[in-house]
Parts: structure tokens; sequence; C-alpha cells
């Protein structure tokens, strides 16, 4: 197969992409425009969960793909994905300048007949009201075709991934969605097609929304059932035996990541676009982000009311278990928010060596609470237990009936 593919970055996305691409037989270009990305990557080093070093040496002797942070001019007909980050401002509306950027570098190298599909999430009409007509201005190429086919990957999932995870495809024209499934047909088990770009861009940004609408209902719950004194854990066990219309959520400290803080307010941006206001959205948003600070006055109340100097450590500060994405994560919050209490703050996390000057330390025992925040697997609770340290289980599927729960 003669196909160039070119990945434009490379990320918990684009990398993916690209090896999926390469090991399904096309050429592909993998370009960052991180300098310092590409060099660990031609050396084979990532931190992106379940790619290897022998996967990409392999790839890379078989010439099957190419890291660089320079595109050259093109020959010929070229598949282009774009996979940059597409974060909010500092007034939590879309920052979509990393993503403009990459349409400028596609068009410096496009030639005609290109395919163009964008995998980064955006609000509605991204697609065709700005990569097309900013692409198509730029290279002065009239035969170029779009599709759009937004990443739902969730790094770290050993059940969904890549592969199994249902894709959703449309394009600008019905030869562009064509050529986009022939492309993904040959990595992805399955392909859902939808008629308008606009259907595919929607999806993904419900599909976070759902989630995070979710967890901000049952971080209410956990409220109410603090204050009632009934576990939360176990009542969403209960519902959950209902076998039809409900689905359970867990309680946490809020959300983080790349998506779902984030992609709802791409949703209600589209939303205010055409004049409406998104509610439920905003509330989520707001009940999410108040976590830290319950949680903070649950941990006062539990420590006799005042936090000055009480030694508190932090188990796992990532978005996530097992990852070593601090995107939006919330346990940077709750260390913002017990340290303006005055409490004297330590962390332990093996993914994250350093964050904002604070290195990660053992787990110890002379601390007057623990908190476990992100369970990584590799974390050993050992020194904890053995000392018997107070512990608060924050974690959302920490399967502890009783959320917050001392343990
Ligand atoms: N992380 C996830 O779990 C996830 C899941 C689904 C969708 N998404 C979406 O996919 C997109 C990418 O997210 P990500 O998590 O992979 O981001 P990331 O930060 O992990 O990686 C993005 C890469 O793009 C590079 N980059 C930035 N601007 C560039 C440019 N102009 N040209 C070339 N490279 C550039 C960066 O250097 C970085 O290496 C976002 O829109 C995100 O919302 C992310």
């Amino acid at each position: 197969m003669s196909m160039s593919v070119i990945v434009v970055g490379l990320g918990y996305v684009g990398l993916p992409i690209a090896i999926h691409a390469a090991e399904a037989g096309y050429k592909v270009i993998a370009f960052d425009s991180n300098q310092e990305k590409i060099l660990k990557l031609q050396q084979g080093i990532t931190e992106i969960p379940d790619i290897t070093l022998q996967q990409i040496k392999k790839l890379q002797s078989n010439g099957q793909i190419s890291f660089t942070s320079k595109l050259e001019k093109q020959v010929k007909k070229t598949i282009f994905i774009i996979s940059v980050p597409t974060p909010l401002d500092l007034n939590r509306a879309p920052d979509l300048s990393m993503l403009k950027l990459a349409c400028n570098s596609i068009a410096k190298v496009a030639v005609d007949d290109c395919l163009i599909i964008n995998e980064s999430t955006s609000y509605i009409g991204t697609l065709r009201n700005l990569i097309k007509p900013l692409i198509d201005r730029e290279s002065q190429i009239t035969t170029l075709k779009y599709a759009a086919a937004p990443e739902r990957i969730d790094p770290g999932n050993k059940k969904w991934f890549l592969k199994n995870t249902p894709r959703l495809i449309s394009g600008i024209t019905d030869e562009a969605k064509k050529e986009a499934k022939v492309f993904y047909g040959k990595f992805c088990d399955e392909i859902y097609e939808v008629s308008a770009p606009e259907v595919a861009e929607a999806a993904k940004l419900f599909e976070n929304s759902f989630r995070q609408v979710n967890i901000a209902l049952v971080n209410e719950l956990a409220l109410i059932a603090d204050k009632l004194n009934f576990s939360t854990h176990e009542a969403i066990m209960a519902a959950a035996t209902k076998p039809f219309g409900f689905m359970p959520f867990f309680p946490s400290i809020g959300v983080g990541g790349h998506c779902i803080p984030v992609d709802p307010s791409y949703l209600s941006y589209s939303a205010e676009l055409v004049g409406i206001d998104a509610k439920f959205i905003k509330l989520a948003n707001q009940v999410n982000s108040l976590m830290p600070k319950v949680i903070t006055e649950r941990v006062r109340e539990y420590l006799g009311g005042d936090l000055k100097g009480k030694q508190i450590q932090i188990a796992g500060i990532t978005y996530k278990p097992n990852i070593s994405d601090l995107r939006e994560s919330p346990a940077l919050d709750l260390i913002k928010e017990l340290t303006m209490a005055g409490a004297i703050i330590s962390w332990h996390d093996p993914f994250v060596k350093v964050y904002e000057g604070q290195q990660s330390v053992a787990l110890t025992s002379e601390v007057d609470l623990g908190l476990i925040v992100t369970p990584h697997s590799q974390i050993d609770f050992s020194t904890w237990k053995t000392a018997n340290v107070k512990v608060l289980d924050l974690s959302a599927n920490s399967n502890n009936y009783g959320w917050p729960k001392f343990l």
C-alpha cells in the first residue's frame, strides 16, 4: 500500500492513530511541533499508554513510520489527520489556536485530492466553517476533501480501545466520507457513518456532556448522603439493580482530563452561537468544580475544625489512575484548597515526578491524614496500613461502600 498518512499532533490521540495506521500498512509521517517530543519518539520513547518502544522501533525499521517536526510538500495524494489540543481559554471559551496552526501546516504541504480528517474535539460546525475555509484559502487548492472522525479514545482503558470503540465518520462530501471509511476500516472493527460532520461533532460533545452531567448529579447525591448519613455507593449499587433506565456513575472529587471538563463547554459554546443557554452544562460544571472545596470542609471537620499545620498526604494526583495526564486534574484544585486552609500537603504519584516545583515523595506514616485521590495500581499502601494512618478514600471507583469514606 503506497498511500501516505500525515498525523498532525502526536499526543494521546495522534500517536495511537499513527501507530495503528502504520501497522495497517500506511506509510505514516508522524508530525508534531514539539521538537523535544519528536526527538524522544525517534528513540521510541513515549508516555502514551499501550504504545511500546518495541512497536515504534519495529515500524521505524520497516520504514512504516517516521517522526518529524518539519513537514515537506507532498508529491501525491495524502491523508492528513488533525489531532492537536483544543482546550478552553481563561474565559472557558474554545481556544482553537493550535487547530488553526495545524491547518496552516497542512495547507503548506497539501496537494490536489488530499483527504483531511479532523479527530480533534471542537464545536459543531468546525470542519465546515473553520477547517475547510482556512485550508482551502491558504493552500489555494479547490480539490481537497474533508471528513470528521472525532476520537473517543479513553487512554489506558484495557477493555475499550481504538480498535474496538466504534468510529463515528462523516464527510463534507460523500467521496470524503467514503475515503475516510476505507482508512478507518483498516484498523477499526466498527464504523458508524452519520449524515453530516455536524452530527459526528455533536455526538462527540454530547457523549462527554452526558458523563459530566451524570457525574455532577451523583456528586450531589454524595453531598445529600453525607448529611443524611447513608452510603452513596450502596444507594447507587441498589439503584443499579434496576435492569432498565439506569446507568451507575460514582462520586469523585470532580472531573479531569482533556475531555469531560472541556468538551461540554464546546457544546454550550455551540448553543450560545444560536442563542441557547445550555443550563445543564453550566450547572454540572459548577457542582463538579465545587467538590474540592466540599472535600476540604469535610477534612477540616474530621481533623477537629482547623487545618492549620495539619500534615496531609495525597496518593495520586493525575486525573485518573494509571496515566500521567495532569490536565484539569481536580486533585490540583484540592491541593490548592487544602493549602489555602493552612494544611501542609505532600503527595505521592508514581507517574508524576514534579508538579509546580514540588516533588512526589514516598507514602509516609508521619501524617495526620492520607487522602486516596487517584489509586494508581502500582501505589503500595502498606506504609499507611501498617501504621494505621487515618485515610479518606475519595477515589471514584474505589468500590468502598460509603463515600467519602474514612477507612
Ligand atoms: N486525551 C484524550 O483522552 C482524548 C480523547 C478523545 C479526544 N481527544 C481530543 O483529541 C485532541 C488531541 O488531544 P490529545 O489528548 O491527544 O492532546 P495532547 O496534548 O496529548 O497531544 C497533542 C499534540 O499536538 C501537538 N501540537 C500542538 N499544536 C500543534 C501543531 N500546530 N502542529 C503539530 N503538532 C501540534 C502537541 O505538541 C502535542 O504533542 C483534542 O481535541 C482532544 O480534546 C482527546
